[in-house]
């Protein structure tokens, strides 16, 4: 529960993602640019707020552990504990499946929050479509 109302987290589809993923993360590109190659082979999480889908992410199995991707929490959610919840879903699944690491490719901007959660950045800053990231990751 939140104070806004009831939360829950439960799998989605793909393409559920995309709408979410486009507003907050690449407004300026248009929408089919969001959509990964690999998210077929991803598992997909969304937090809905009574009902209404407010945050996502995408988890992928890698050599290096799980990597998630396109996470992303809708602007007039931001700062309320909803991507800690899902986040947190999302590390508690992959101990489930006896992953021992989780990652990303980490927006500077979110490092501070990546940190209270247990991240560490590996190596430095890199660019892609002038952002800047660093990789962050944790054990499980
Ligand atoms: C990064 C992101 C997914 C986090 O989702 P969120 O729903 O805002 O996450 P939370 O609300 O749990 O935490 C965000 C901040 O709010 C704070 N917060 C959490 N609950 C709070 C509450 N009840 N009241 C006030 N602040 C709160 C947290 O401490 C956190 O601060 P920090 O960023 O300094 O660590 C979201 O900010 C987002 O979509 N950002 C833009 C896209 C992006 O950068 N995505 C990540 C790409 S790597």
């Amino acid at each position: 529960m939140t104070k806004q109302g009831l939360l829950e987290i439960e799998r989605i589809s793909a393409d559920q993602t995309v709408d979410i993923r486009h507003v907050v993360l690449w407004p300026e590109k248009a929408k089919p640019d969001v959509v990964l190659p690999e998210d077929a082979d991803g598992t997909h999480f969304g937090a809905s707020i009574n009902g209404a889908l407010v945050a996502v992410i995408s988890l992928f199995e890698t050599p290096e552990g799980i990597r998630f991707r396109k996470f992303a929490t809708l602007p007039e959610w931001q700062d309320k504990g909803v991507g800690t919840q899902l986040l947190t879903h999302a590390i508690q699944w992959s101990r489930k499946k006896g992953e021992r690491r989780i990652w990303c490719d980490a927006r500077v901007s979110a490092l501070p929050f990546y940190a209270r959660h247990g991240f560490a950045a590996q190596g430095g800053v890199f660019e892609k479509s002038g952002v800047a990231y660093t990789v962050m990751s944790r054990e499980l």
